[in-house]
């Protein structure tokens, strides 16, 4: 009986996935060899936990740099093992869920660039992943162990931003009453995720490009530099080419910004894994509810499987949550949010694909496409009725309906409603009632 030759298998030439090869062929050897002496086995026990030894013992970056190097994977790999061989090499997914060719392509890409300190853009509609992709750079990246530090530079009013970036000096500006560290100190070794940094003003954006050529900030109001490292991932759900044409965003940032960039795909370009992820979600929403997991009538599930989703993942997990807690052992049409819930007749507008396509209700060769049709309508005019009595305010609308405001953008272009007709409509109106 020929044993495992072991030379030369200690030390860092050794690849992680030659590693693990090895101790799957001596767990075959033992199990389907069939004479073996005792002294045999015992030998070869030895050699298989030596080498387990030995992947423990490579660092998590080192497997992780080898993953970087790892041969390209075959184009024609079919998407179950290409998710295979990700978890073959330890990948970690985050909870990231799906065997869409463009989902694992973004998550391949990173793999590659999380061992890597340069930085990478996520763009991609809202709810598609963009914070969990981050998520996933961070935790299979060498800083795993290090801050992970999230801004959502949407959400920072301007004259705060620097500040909140930065930190500031005590007595820098009115209401400065003690000296405090900003984000890119608190994530000093470790990541910084920059999220809506379509939404950075200019201002923002030139302190930012200086930080990322300097690798040094300044806090607000002191003159003291201060060197930091932080890995920079940004998310967008805006073409930051195009804002950068459009003279809204520095395109030196963009450049800067974008040296890996990763698309996560929409969910309606990802259909044929909505049964997947209903199911996903169904059992998720059941064990954070504590309770069994729902069940689905034939009509809510042919809604599910063909509404378009325009708030993605998110919008089906949420809406997965929100009837597993409404509903009692099985949910129906009912439990779906009322502006979702199908109405019969009336023309509707139907997001099949990024282009809207007019689907008549009255006319819909298909059940499912009546009640998407119709469940189609219910929303666009409850998007006018709302625009219209907000004057057209997107953002007044959302904090109106507690609806997220990137949600409701996508779903105002889903319907091709432009929020500025109504502010016209309404100064019109102010005019004439002066
Ligand atoms: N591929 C996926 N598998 C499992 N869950 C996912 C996946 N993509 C997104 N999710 C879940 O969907 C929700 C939204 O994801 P996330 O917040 O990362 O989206 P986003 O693109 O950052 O959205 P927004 O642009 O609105 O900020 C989260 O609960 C996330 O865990
Ligand atoms: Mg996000």
């Amino acid at each position: 009986m020929k044993l495992f030759n072991q030379g030369g298998s200690v030390g860092s030439a050794i690849s992680y996935a030659g590693l693990i090869e090895k101790i799957e062929i001596l767990r075959s050897t033992l199990r389907w060899a069939s004479k073996l002496e005792r002294t045999e086995i015992e030998k070869l026990l030895k050699q298989a936990t030596t080498l387990r030894d030995e992947v423990m013992q490579l660092s998590h970056k080192e497997r992780f740099v080898q993953a970087a190097v790892a041969e390209p994977v075959p184009a024609d790999l079919a998407p179950r093992e290409r998710r295979q061989a990700l978890l073959e090499r330890s990948f970690i997914f985050e909870g990231t869920f799906g065997d869409n060719p463009k989902l694992l392509e973004a998550l391949e890409i990173a793999e590659k660039a999380a061992p890597t300190d340069l930085p990478v853009l996520i763009d991609g509609e809202s709810g598609t992943g963009k914070e969990l992709m981050a998520k996933v750079i961070h935790a299979n990246g060498s800083r795993t162990d290090k801050p992970y530090i999230s801004v959502n530079c949407g959400a920072i009013p301007e004259n705060l931003i620097e500040s909140e970036l930065f930190g500031h000096k005590k007595g820098a500006f009115t209401g400065a009453s003690n000296d405090r560290r900003g984000k890119f100190e608190s994530a000093h070794t470790g990541t910084i995720f920059l999220d809506e940094i379509g939404e950075l003003p200019l201002t923002g954006q030139v302190k930012l490009l200086r930080v990322l050529e300097s690798h040094e900030i300044q806090r607000v109001g002191s003159d003291e530099t201060i060197s930091v490292d932080a890995r920079i991932v940004a998310a967008t759900n805006r073409d930051l080419r195009r804002l950068s044409e459009e003279g809204k965003f520095r395109e030196d940032l963009f450049y800067r910004l974008s040296v890996i960039h990763v698309t996560l795909p929409p969910l309606r370009e990802r259909r044929d894994e909505i049964a997947l992820l209903v199911a996903y979600f169904g059992d998720e929403a059941a064990g954070a509810l504590k309770r069994r997991p729902i069940k689905l009538t034939p009509r809510l599930r042919d809604f599910l499987m063909n509404y378009a989703y325009p708030g993605n993942i998110r919008e089906l997990r949420n809406l997965m949550y929100r009837i597993s807690c409404l509903a009692g052992d099985t949910a129906d049409l009912e439990h779906l949010p009322q502006d979702l819930r199908p109405k019969p007749s009336a023309p509707a507008l139907v997001a099949n694909g990024s282009v809207p396509v007019v689907v008549d209700a009255s006319t819909a060769t298909s059940l499912s496409e009546a009640k998407r049709a119709a469940s189609d309508e219910a929303e666009r005019a409850f998007l006018e009725r709302g625009l219209q009595e907000v004057g057209g305010t997107v953002a007044e609308l959302a904090r109106r309906f507690d609806m997220n405001r990137s949600h409701l953008q996508m779903l105002l272009k889903k319907h091709g409603i432009h929020s500025k007709d109504f502010r016209n409509q309404a100064a019109a109106q102010g005019g004439k009632a002066r």
